[in-house]
């Protein structure tokens, strides 16, 4: 693997669900491979998972960690091509990814869309950059688009919540105050098309996901009959994607509750806000795997490394 920017680069993901769980079992069995090696975690946005759990990840394999919150503290980036720089934007892609190459061996990044320009931020223009005038390879932090990192955590989640027989999978949409971005459902319905599942996605009209994405998947708009007989229900905010950016609605009714999720298995990928997307009663019961989620962040980010590593 030469970068980890979305779900597919894995290639066999049940592989490498097999190998993080392996990991997860025996942390330091690989403290060689990173070695005199460094990463450097880029955030141009917020996170406590992310960070806090590729650090450790990156440490079990020996690994260097540099951390830079690039956002407040770097130069301000120029992306464009040909730009003249004379505004607020003192330095330029392409030097900056090839000086962060010179001190790390890997580099990752968070850099969250910006909801306002559909295009400029399918065009992934951060994480492109990066990729593009890098020479190590690049990891996605969670991007505007997609957070693999975390499908990868969930499909660890999954399988070791696996029960007998094919599960159903719902995938619910949430309310919530603020728009957010479309990258965790996104990554989570391209992990959830590699399973033998049965898959369903729940959202009220107008809150539509990127077609090329949800294309093949089961959408269904009444959250209710969508939750029948569900094993896992996975629940997550994102604003329209039709009417980029913009929340339409606030419908507390669809909110998570203990008497909605019945006897399924709760998920989410955390952070979250209690008793707008999802009751206490759910979050603070058995039936909660948001914990279990977490703490696999590190496993997955764990086997990214470690596949990277190898390839160098
Ligand atoms: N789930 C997740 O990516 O959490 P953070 O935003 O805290 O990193």
């Amino acid at each position: 693997m030469k970068h980890y920017l979305n779900i597919s680069d894995l290639g066999d993901l049940h592989m490498a669900v097999k190998q993080a769980i392996k990991l997860k079992k025996d942390p330091y069995a690989l403290q060689e491979l990173g070695k005199r090696k460094t990463i450097c975690l880029l955030f141009f946005n917020n996170s406590l998972r992310t960070r806090l759990s590729t650090q450790k990840a990156a440490t079990n394999l020996g690994l260097n960690v540099i951390v830079m919150n690039f956002g407040a503290e770097g130069w301000q980036l120029e992306f464009e091509e040909g730009a003249i720089m004379n505004q607020g934007k003192s330095e330029h892609i392409r030097e900056a990814a090839q000086v962060v190459s010179q001190y790390a061996d890997i580099v990752a990044i968070r850099a969250f869309a910006g909801l306002v320009n559909k295009e400029q931020d399918e065009a992934e223009v951060v994480l492109n950059g990066f990729k593009k005038y890098a020479t190590i390879p690049v990891v996605n932090m969670e991007s505007s688009v997609a957070h693999p990192l975390q499908a990868l955590a969930d499909a660890i989640t999954l399988e070791e919540n696996r029960i007998n027989g094919k599960p159903k999978v719902v995938l619910s949409w949430a309310p919530h105050p603020k728009a957010l971005p479309h990258a965790v459902a996104n990554s989570f319905i391209a992990m959830m098309k590699k399973q033998d599942a049965d898959f369903v996605i729940t959202h009220p009209p107008g809150y539509e996901l990127n077609p090329e994405i949800t294309n093949g998947c089961k959408i269904v708009n009444d959250q209710e009959k969508a939750l029948e007989n569900a094993n896992f229900v996975y629940v997550k905010n994102w604003s329209s994607y039709t009417e980029y950016g913009k929340v339409l609605q606030h419908d507390p009714t669809w909110m998570m509750t203990k008497k909605k999720l019945g006897k399924a298995k709760f998920m989410h990928c955390l952070p979250v806000r209690r008793n707008i997307v999802v009751e206490d009663a759910v979050l603070d019961s058995a039936q909660s795997l948001v914990i279990d989620q977490a703490n696999n962040r590190t496993w997955a980010a764990q086997l990214v490394l470690k596949e990277l590593l190898t390839a160098l």
